[in-house]
């Protein structure tokens, strides 16, 4: 039982060290990776016309692997008025009945897994691993947000009150929820953002990443399969301008965003200028993470939890760490390890097993990463360690990991979304100082902090203004119910995914008073 009582597992993992395991996913892979994907706005369950575009692989860019039509301004019209007829529909649905639709679609997940893993790999470049975690993350928001559903807005809470007066208090849908994903977990936050606002009995217009509508659109086939119906989940691939087309549609009561501040802050903007009802805004966005590791750490335990916090996935997480702070008596000999590292680590196909970074997502993530490294080169800023790239990576995006000595956060105007560590150092008399400069820079998604001396671990972490806070291991890879996880500040405006209160934010409550 979870921390409220409800009954719940997450999902099991994949031994990718079995090779009983590995060859028949190896081959579902390649057959499933043969196909082309399509994708187009689904109204009411049926597929909307329109301009095919030629989806390709970030790794290969020779390579399409699908098309996909957007959906244009009309079409978002057309979906909001059939999302807006249909959500009373949903929310008078029993909880348990939305419940039993989600852990549906949390089977289905896993019944696909070869073809959801296939489409994260050739669509958005995610490795072997990461697209095994995506799946189980995406399983696991769907039972999550099920079971939540059933133990809270199953019936409503009676509350104490005087004698001859009976009060409840219950949470209802809002009505229509606009979904706005990132690209970066095309198929966990997706689903989890989905499952989320249906769970808390919503209709929803789901708009993905224009770089993952083919993980998204097979996603909205199977919670269709699992019982959602089509009026009530409605898919529309775009780019911005859908998604500035969604928020703008009257018929919405709610978004829930995640991707950049400045995107975040343009739906505010949008939102907060609309005549009527005050629409809540569900924000996650991304961060300038650090980790402090003082002189106490152990070495080898702190480069492993740093390869992983700021490279694994291509460095395209939120949560990666982005700003190392090295206690200077030990940052040599760190860097020195570190760097013996990086150059280690597989650059190359997402494909391949051995591959430890792939492709990041585009031409223009691709340019503005190494434009990032190579201002902060002609800065005199000296490069600590560069890992090297395999073989194969000509034709696609992809980007060296690199870490850059730097004076600290403030030296960093934005997230940096790759493979680009930076790091400076500190005398522990400036301890206080660093902390300040992080809490300083507006961020606060994840902190990681590597010590042996638990006292100031905790007056650390206690000070950080920092939604997760990891404390000698890696700060990446939050699990559903047990890391909610979400930031605030600048990184967010604070609900925690994955967590126990995070369907209140797509519901409104309502109180009951009986003179009886
Ligand atoms: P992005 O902001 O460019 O796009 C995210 C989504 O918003 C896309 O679907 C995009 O089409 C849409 N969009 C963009 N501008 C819009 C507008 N004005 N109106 C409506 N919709 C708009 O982000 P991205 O590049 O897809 O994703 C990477 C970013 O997401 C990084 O900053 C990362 O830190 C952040 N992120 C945060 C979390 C978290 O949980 N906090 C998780 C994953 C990614
Ligand atoms: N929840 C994701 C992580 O923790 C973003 O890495």
């Amino acid at each position: 039982a979870d921390l409220f009582g409800a009954e719940r597992s997450n999902s099991a993992g994949v031994d990718l060290n079995d090779p009983e395991t590995v060859v028949p996913l190896g081959r579902a892979l390649a057959t499933a990776a043969a196909r082309r994907w399509q994708a187009a706005p689904l109204i009411d369950g049926r597929a909307e016309p329109g301009i095919s575009r030629p989806v390709f692989d970030p790794a290969d860019r020779r390579r399409a692997v699908g098309e996909a039509v957007w959906a244009d301004p009309g079409a978002v019209a057309r979906a909001a008025a059939v999302a807006r007829a249909a959500a009373p529909g949903w929310e008078a649905t029993p909880a348990a009945g939305r419940a039993r639709c989600l852990e549906t679609m949390a089977d289905l997940l896993e019944t696909h897994r070869a073809e959801l893993m296939a489409r994260c790999v050739r669509e958005t470049g995610k490795t072997i691993p990461d697209s095994v975690a995506e799946i189980r993350e995406a399983v696991d928001f769907c039972r999550y947000y099920a079971a939540r559903a059933r133990a809270e807005f199953a019936q409503p809470q009676v509350l104490p009150g005087p004698t001859g007066e009976h009060n409840e208090i219950e949470l209802r849908g809002r009505g229509v929820f606009a979904c706005i994903s990132p690209w970066n977990f095309p198929l966990a936050i997706f689903c989890g953002q989905v499952a989320a606002a249906l769970a808390a009995g919503n209709a929803v217009l789901a708009k993905p990443a224009e770089q993952a509508t083919l993980t998204a659109a097979r996603a909205v086939e199977l919670f269709h399969a699992a019982g959602i119906p089509p009026a009530v989940l409605q898919l529309l691939p775009g780019d911005a301008q859908t998604g500035a087309a969604l928020v703008a549609r009257p018929e919405i009561d709610g978004v829930a965003f995640t991707g950049s501040v400045a995107a975040a802050q343009a739906i505010h903007r949008v939102l907060a200028a609309r005549e009527g009802p005050i629409l809540p805004l569900i924000a996650e966005t991304g961060g300038i993470n650090a980790m402090i590791a003082d002189s106490s750490a152990l070495p080898e335990q702190l480069v492993t939890d740093v390869l992983d916090s700021a490279f694994r996935s291509a460095g395209q997480r939120c949560s990666a760490l982005r700003m190392l702070y090295l206690q200077q008596d030990f940052a040599d000999p760190v860097l020195d390890l570190l760097a013996g590292a990086m150059d280690e680590l597989v650059v190359g196909d997402p494909a391949w097993l051995e591959t430890d970074i792939g492709p990041v997502i585009d031409a223009d993530a691709q340019q503005q990463i190494e434009a990032h490294v190579a201002a902060l080169r002609h800065c005199g800023h000296q490069v600590l360690g560069q890992g090297r790239l395999g073989a194969v990576t000509a034709n696609g995006h992809f980007v060296a990991p690199v870490a850059v000595e730097v004076g600290g956060i403030q030296d960093l105007e934005r997230e940096i979304f790759g493979p680009v560590l930076h790091v400076a150092r500190f005398r522990v008399d400036e301890l206080d100082r660093v902390v300040d400069s992080i809490n300083a820079a507006g961020y606060g998604l994840t902190f990681g902090m590597h010590t042996r001396i638990d006292s100031r671990a905790r007056r650390i972490a206690d000070r950080v203004h920092a939604g997760n806070r990891y404390v000698n291991r890696n700060q990446i890879g939050a699990v559903v119910g047990v890391q909610p996880f979400g930031g605030e500040g600048l990184s967010g405006t604070g609900p925690k995914a994955g967590g126990p209160r995070y369907l209140h934010r797509f519901a409104t409550e309502r109180v009951l008073t009986i003179n009886t």
